[in-house]
């Protein structure tokens, strides 16, 4: 049940009929809004309707200019059917200052998302900018960049049907007490037009994060397709063309000391991955001064690669140098992984590593319908440190069926 202030009601449906300033139109008794531009920062009124009505529209032809940060959290039963476009107005001193912070892996966002029984769908468009964040990061490369949209503390989420562009970092981050649902969204390619470099434009991150679907999307950009970061458990991932990216990754894991990670039961499904730096990954920190935890009952899964420079990779060495890893292995540790069905070309000639630390820190690893892996140059080969496979795994990597390989 919604109560609302009619007086302002009326106000926001008089002020709706004047030209200069449309802002939001409310249909009763269905509660459905209508948001428009205003001509001035539109986060204002985009709040109120979601905060206010059962629907809000962002009728196609509109683009809302968002230059102050949207705490959306808190909603319930809300449906934002986004026809039009959202743009995140470039202002990087305000940004920089004023939006949501993220402590993990210090991030900042322009939209916090959250409550529960969520839409966002429409067939519109989220529109980060980027251009003038990939300019001034190519001369400041600890500015902060904001995520578009983090789905925060929420709890029955549906986005379906939404593109994303021009990201100037992260696309999304996800944080669910329970239940997101992704079908299908776009994401494209940031694209410069400077010569600046546009870096971190991951797709989806999940971040303790409970029960989440991701499925039906093209995503295009130049980072991790989809990353299950600390605390992700019980996930679906399934049908993406992923181009360009570095892969459908787990972790980076074990980042930080003091903090212990989990990531469990995931599965990756029907992934088509192009011109990407890696296919199926899983990757956790070694050396002094970092954290630990446990990936468990992670299947990647009837994956086709087309020049994929690493496209089957374990790394429980990540960021980490080969003298410190080797002294102090990775405490994340690794089990019951599956790599199933997975073909297609790799850039060269290597197709799969499964570099572990040593002392059983790895178990259960297995692959399996990894013929029709091919190098996309030189001979195919697969190497391991530190793994012992069994049965049909082990007919792949014949080096790998005891712990003295290296
Ligand atoms: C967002 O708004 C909610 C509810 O008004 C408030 O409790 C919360 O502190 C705000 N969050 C941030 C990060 O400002
Ligand atoms: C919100 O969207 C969902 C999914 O499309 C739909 O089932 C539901 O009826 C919508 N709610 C309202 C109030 O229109
Ligand atoms: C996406 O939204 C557009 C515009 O509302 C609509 O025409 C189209 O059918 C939707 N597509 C899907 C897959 O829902
Ligand atoms: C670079 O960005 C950081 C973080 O946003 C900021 O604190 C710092 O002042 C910026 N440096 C310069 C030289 O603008
Ligand atoms: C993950 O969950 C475990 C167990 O609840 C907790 O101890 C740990 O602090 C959590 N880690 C993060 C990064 O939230
Ligand atoms: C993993 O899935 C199993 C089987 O559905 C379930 O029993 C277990 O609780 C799940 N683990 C987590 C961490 O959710
Ligand atoms: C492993 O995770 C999958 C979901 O990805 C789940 O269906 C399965 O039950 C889990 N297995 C175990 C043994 O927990
Ligand atoms: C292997 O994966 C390919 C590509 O997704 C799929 O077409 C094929 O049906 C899968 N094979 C099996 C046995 O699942």
């Amino acid at each position: 049940m919604r109560s609302y202030n009619l007086l302002s009601l009326l106000v926001l449906c008089v002020s709706s009929v004047l030209a200069l300033t449309p802002t939001i139109t409310r249909r009763a008794p269905d509660a459905e809004c209508t948001v428009t531009a205003s001509g001035g920062d539109d986060a204002p009124h985009f709040l109120s309707a979601a905060q206010n009505c059962d629907v809000v529209v962002i009728p196609s032809g509109t683009t809302l200019d968002i230059q102050t940060r949207l705490n959306m959290t808190g909603l319930s039963n809300t449906n934002i059917t986004l026809q039009g476009t959202i743009r995140f107005n470039p202002d990087i001193d305000y940004w920089t200052g004023n939006g949501f912070f993220i402590p993990f892996q210090t991030q900042i966002t322009f939209w916090l998302l959250g409550g529960e029984n969520i839409v966002m769908n429409g067939g519109g468009t989220l529109d980060g900018a980027g251009q003038a964040w990939y300019d001034a990061f190519a001369s400041n490369s600890s500015l902060l960049r904001p995520i578009i949209l983090t789905v925060f503390q929420a709890e029955n989420v549906l986005i379906e049907n939404i593109s994303m562009l021009n990201s100037p970092e992260w696309h999304n981050l996800v944080s669910m007490k329970r239940k997101m649902w992704c079908i299908p969204t776009s994401l494209s390619m940031p694209k410069s037009t400077s010569d600046n470099f546009i870096a971190n434009t991951d797709g989806w991150n999940t971040y303790r994060s409970d029960n989440v679907v991701i499925k039906d999307s093209n995503i295009v950009n130049g980072d991790d397709c989809v990353a299950f970061k600390p605390n992700s458990t019980n996930i679906l991932v399934s049908n993406l063309n992923c181009d360009g990216s570095h892969g459908i990754s787990v972790g980076s894991l074990g980042q930080f000391p003091g903090m212990f990670d989990i990531v469990r039961n995931v599965t990756a499904v029907n992934i088509r991955m192009s011109n990407a730096q890696n296919g199926a990954r899983i990757k956790a920190w070694a050396g002094q001064n970092v954290g630990s935890g446990i990936v468990q009952n992670i299947t990647f899964k009837n994956f086709i690669m087309n020049k994929v420079d690493n496209p089957v990779v374990i790394d429980q060495c990540y960021m980490t140098a080969a003298d410190a890893c080797a002294e102090f292995p990775s405490n994340t540790f690794i089990q019951d992984i599956f790599f199933t069905n997975i073909s297609g070309t790799a850039s060269g000639s290597k197709v799969a590593s499964l570099a572990c630390s040593p002392d059983g820190r790895c178990s259960d690893i297995n692959v399996d319908g990894l013929d029709g892996l091919k190098a996309g140059s030189g001979k195919t080969t697969f190497t391991c440190q530190n793994v012992v496979l069994e049965g049909e795994s082990a007919k792949l990597f014949p080096t790998c069926t005891d712990t003295s390989n290296d």
